[in-house]
């Protein structure tokens, strides 16, 4: 459930209607709803209850500092994937203590941040990894909380994209050689073994992809233990996904997750449990609004040129991610429908929202929003055709407050340098006119 919904006929974020944020603030912009936001953090919350479990939000989905000191005042953990997440964290308020640092090619200057900034755990995908952490941590005369993600060649049934626990992979440590490495870092002076970690892909609409992974994590600790090897934390990682649609069976819901979670390690309950979740806590908590340019017809085709594009929201042109698209002002239930390409403006056909899709009829100048926009769609802009991305507003109840403004043409050319030996063209220029 999320809080977007039509209050006589008009589309309101909480109490404050769309249309009046996009007078103020102009389209294409995003909105999150903080209501949203807190009830899907509690969703989790609710569901894992009972557990010692931190709930680690994958600051990748939406890594905006509102979004961040939202969830924080909440008491939210993070996952963060480079020094950058990190420093986002830090910043919203999230401890080092409460921070977990994930990914496949961190780099010395980012484990050397880590560990001086009280890192919780780094879940460690290689030996090479495992062996730069032991050195980064004998030279900062600290000792690194280490954890590691195995890799359990479980299919997520996922979009190929965004599945990462299969062998093929590049994600983790493959499952056979969890136990050695994980005896070679019991033997590290600057090494303290507190957990293990999997994560096998992002959107799962099915819960029985965990369960096998779950498995065979809980074998994998019980081997360890048998070995001497106490392992007191488990990471389970994130990748619960969300209804993109109201037309399609939802999936499972956090608490079906949390009764499996229970049922898969049952007497295991005395260890901290943590959980990565992104999109669910953030997608559903975000929209992104635009207005229609124009409605042109051309051989058959009846085409939604929009002000936003794939630079604001990329996901249906990589990963032909379905998001559904509502006028802001409500059609009538019996009010005719047809079909549109729902476009945005830039030069390439890849900037496709949506092909055929049947909607309400639009014309010029309506405001239409995108559904479910609120993870990986601001995060993943980009300035492509030297567009300013989407800014960002968040609402609460019946205030809203801009969380990253637009960008002007000053700010994104003002980016660039001109290299010295190109300046004489400058002065050239200067004196053409000047001539
Ligand atoms: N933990 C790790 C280590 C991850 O790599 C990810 C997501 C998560 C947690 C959070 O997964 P979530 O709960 O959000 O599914 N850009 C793609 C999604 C990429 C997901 C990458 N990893 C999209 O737009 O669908």
């Amino acid at each position: 459930m999320d809080h977007f919904l039509y209050r006589n006929g008009a589309l309101h974020a909480e109490d404050v209607a769309i249309a009046e944020i996009a007078a103020e603030v102009g389209t294409p912009f995003y909105c999150y709803s903080t209501a949203t936001l807190e009830r899907h953090y509690r969703l989790f919350e609710e569901a894992l209850a009972g557990l010692d479990c931190l709930i680690c939000y994958a600051v990748k989905a939406n890594s905006n500092l509102a979004v961040l000191r939202t969830l924080a005042r909440l008491g939210s953990g993070a996952d963060v994937v480079s020094e950058g997440e990190f420093r986002r964290a830090l910043a919203a308020g999230i401890p080092g203590e409460r921070v977990i640092f994930s990914g496949v090619g961190k780099t010395r200057r980012e484990l050397e941040f880590a560990l001086q900034n009280n890192v919780r755990q780094v879940n460690v995908e290689s030996e090479p990894e495992l062996d730069l952490l032991n050195e980064v941590a004998l030279a900062l005369g600290v000792v690194a909380p280490f954890s590691m993600r195995v890799n359990p060649d479980v299919d997520a049934k996922t979009h190929e994209k965004i599945s990462t626990g299969k062998a093929e992979n590049k994600f983790g440590i493959a499952y056979e050689d969890a136990p050695r490495l994980f005896r070679k870092a019991a033997q590290m002076k600057g090494i303290r073994v507190v957990g293990v970690d999997m994560h096998i892909g992002s959107q799962l609409t099915d819960l029985e992809p965990y369960e096998q992974a779950y498995t065979l994590m809980r074998d994998l600790i019980e081997r360890l233990e048998a070995d001497g090897i106490p392992i007191p934390r488990i990471d389970l990682g994130g990748g619960l996904g969300v209804p993109y649609t109201r037309d399609n069976q939802p999936p499972p819901l956090p608490f079906d997750y949390g009764a499996m979670v229970r049922r898969v390690f049952a007497g295991m309950e005395d260890r901290e449990f943590e959980i990565e979740p992104g999109r669910l806590i953030a997608a559903n908590a975000g929209i992104l609004v635009s207005e229609v340019v124009y409605v042109k017809e051309n051989a058959g085709r009846r085409f939604l040129i929009l002000d936003a594009a794939m630079n604001d929201l990329v996901r249906p042109a990589l990963y032909d991610a379905w998001h559904d698209i509502d006028p802001v002002n409500e059609a009538p239930a019996n009010a005719p429908t047809q079909p549109y390409d729902v476009v945005g403006p830039i030069c390439e056909s890849g900037d496709t929202f949506a092909k055929q899709r049947v909607m309400p009829n639009v014309s010029q100048g309506d405001l239409v929003v995108f559904r479910s926009a609120g993870a990986y769609g601001a995060v993943m802009a980009s300035e492509y055709n030297t567009r300013p991305p989407a800014p960002e507003v968040i609402v609460s109840k019946d205030r809203f407050a801009i969380a990253r403004p637009r960008l002007t043409y000053d700010d994104i050319l003002g980016k660039d340098r001109i290299p010295d030996w190109l300046e004489d063209a400058e002065d050239a220029s200067a004196s053409t006119h000047t001539a």
